[in-house]
């Protein structure tokens, strides 16, 4: 086992579908694979695998943020060999072009952490989405009919989730950023250093300009409309 995830070698999948919240890899792992089986259930933050459509996918936990997050796919990509990891998460819609239940695609990723000031020793890296799996995850959700509901975009991953300087955001918003979430930027850092691929999907949870939220069904609803883009996506 690794530091963290508490599987042996071959017990994870080469798609690896990551909700930040555990609870939502178990619903992810009752609702749609077959022949499941819990891999890890180290700190709370469980991981599962099965079989979807004839492929095998696993589901893991990441936790909230990308301190968090960068733990399991560090351990995901080098002590599993994982190939193509998935983010399915929730954001907050910035701009006005968005509405609660949205679906965003990142195809990049801003972010105020310093990870990767430090990484880079403060050049500025761009983090940017697998295409193949952009381009899949856009026709997943065409062929499902969510066109209209479906955005890709930039994407801006915070360390905050209640910002000390919420005025920023206006001002990301003038430069094309959709929605703020807080993993893809580092998720697709890490898949560049492993020579891997990732994506992030999230809908929109809740609207930061409109104060609008969903409801636990509706978060529900949409959240299972983006695992099977993510799955079909993963496993084009
Ligand atoms: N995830 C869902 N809503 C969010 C928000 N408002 N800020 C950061 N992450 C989020």
């Amino acid at each position: 086992m690794s530091t963290h995830i508490g599987a042996q070698p071959g017990d994870i999948a080469p798609l690896v579908l990551l909700p930040g919240d555990p609870l939502r890899a178990r619903w992810i792992a009752e609702t749609f694979p077959e022949d499941v089986r819990c891999y890890t259930e180290v700190r709370g933050m469980y991981g599962f695998t099965g079989t979807w459509r004839g492929h095998r996918v696993s589901v893991q936990g990441s936790g909230m943020g990308q301190p968090s997050m960068a733990i399991y796919v560090n351990e995901l990509f080098d002590a599993y060999d994982v190939q193509s990891i998935v983010r399915v998460g929730s954001c907050g819609a910035m701009s006005e072009r968005l509405a609660v239940r949205d679906i965003v695609i990142a195809s990049g990723a801003c972010t105020d952490s310093s990870m990767n000031r430090i990484r880079f020793e403060g050049l500025d890296y761009a983090p940017v989405a697998d295409f193949g799996l952009l381009r899949a995850a856009h026709d997943a959700a065409t062929a499902a009919g969510l066109d209209e509901a479906v955005h890709v975009g930039l994407i801006y991953s915070s360390d905050s989730f209640y910002p000390a300087r919420p005025e920023l955001a206006a001002r990301m918003v003038d430069y094309g950023v959709l929605a703020v979430e807080m993993e893809a930027s580092q998720l697709y850092t890490l898949a560049a250093k492993y020579d891997r691929r990732a994506l992030a999907i999230c809908t929109v949870s809740d609207h930061i300009v409109t104060g609008e939220e969903t409801t636990a069904q509706e978060r529900e609803q949409t959240f299972g409309a983006m695992v099977e883009i993510a799955l079909t996506a993963g496993t084009a």
